[in-house]
């Protein structure tokens, strides 16, 4: 990749502004954690893996701000610091997990240097990075050996080195079938309202010289109708207990569809992705986004001033249209039986 969704230097938390993607290529520089909630609230960093990479790095430059603070001032605020972070966005697991692992770390210190006490969180920063990075690459070998030569695959909403610390999840599975000498073609769901296939995949598969073709949401019915689609590869922000999986709006359509047309439908997602408490896709809490999002997107008004918007960022395939998961410890069968 020639870019870095993430990164530290200096103790200083550099995103790569996905807002501005494709026209431009921003890198915003943080000190402070609350512009690191900002910057995941309005999409700065997104997708599951990243924004949990980017919470525990806002946990790390959070117990750093407070100079003036000795052991167990710092011991208290950062319960507090935790839970404002985890509320920047309820949906992907990722970012409440990497927050309560950096914490229970935290837990387990029992000197009393406070240097000590920040190494610790930016230690657990790094290894949560380092790991994801791992689990991209297994997920990649893993899911290059499920398609086919020759194979065509639609992706919705972006799943790639965008979304993580490393070669990504959905997209992972392409640039590993690519190193392989598998030749994979790859349409893009546009991906309304925020336009992450568009903007994003399309950018990052373009650049890797994956074969790319964009479509709109409402086109991959009529796509697979025409036989021009093999398979069905997305990332997921949540998997529940039961295999429910949480992912971008609009991938629940897009995997009836998958069964409609007999075409395999795949999930990739690392460990840190599958929820060890949550049974059912019912008990995911689902974010609701800005309207202007709908009506006024990228400033451009599309619908009325005033009307009413519905706009879930995310929505429940049940585990019964999944095909199989693709993890980092290997494909696990999901709960779709023809
Ligand atoms: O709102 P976003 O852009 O954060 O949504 C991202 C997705 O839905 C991704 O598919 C998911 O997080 C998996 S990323 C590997």
């Amino acid at each position: 990749m020639n870019f870095k969704t993430i990164e530290v230097k200096d103790k200083k938390l550099i995103l790569l502004d996905q807002t501005v993607l494709p026209g431009k290529t921003v890198y915003n520089s943080y000190e402070d954690f609350r512009d690191v909630i900002t910057a995941i609230k309005r999409l700065e960093v997104r997708g599951a893996p990243a924004i949990g990479i980017a919470a525990a790095y806002a946990l790390a430059l959070a117990v750093e701000i407070r100079a003036d603070y000795d052991l167990n001032g710092l011991k208290k605020i950062m319960v507090d610091v935790a839970r404002e972070i985890k509320d920047a966005r309820p949906t992907a697991v990722n970012l409440a997990w990497a927050i309560d692992r950096c914490l229970a770390k935290s837990y387990q210190y029992e000197g009393e240097s406070v240097d000590e006490y920040r190494t610790i969180f930016w230690n657990e920063a790094d290894a949560i990075h380092a790991e994801d990075i791992e689990m991209c690459d297994a997920m990649g070998r893993f899911g290059a050996e499920l398609i086919p030569d020759g194979s065509t695959v639609l992706t919705h909403c972006n799943a790639g080195a965008l979304a993580t610390g490393g070669i990504g999840t959905a997209l992972a599975v392409f640039y590993k079938a690519a190193e392989m000498g598998k030749n994979i073609k790859v349409f893009a769901d546009e991906t309304r309202p925020l336009l992450q296939g568009a903007r994003l995949t399309c950018w990052e598969l373009m650049q890797a010289g994956i074969d790319v073709t964009l479509l709109t949401d409402n086109m991959a019915g009529y796509a697979m109708a025409q036989g021009k689609i093999d398979a069905v590869i997305t990332g997921a922000d949540r998997i529940t207990q039961n295999g429910d999986v949480a992912n971008k709006i609009g991938t629940y359509a897009v995997a009836v569809l998958a069964e409609k047309h007999n075409i395999p439908f795949y999930v990739a997602a690392p460990e840190s992705t599958f929820d060890k408490e949550l049974e059912t896709g019912d008990d995911i809490i689902i974010e609701e986004r800005e309207p202007d999002e709908v009506t006024n997107g990228f400033g451009i008004p599309t619908a009325p001033a005033g009307v009413k918007v519905f706009s879930p960022a995310f929505d429940i395939t049940p585990h019964n249209l999944v095909t199989a998961y693709i993890t980092d410890s290997g494909i696990r069968p999901g709960g779709r039986t023809k």
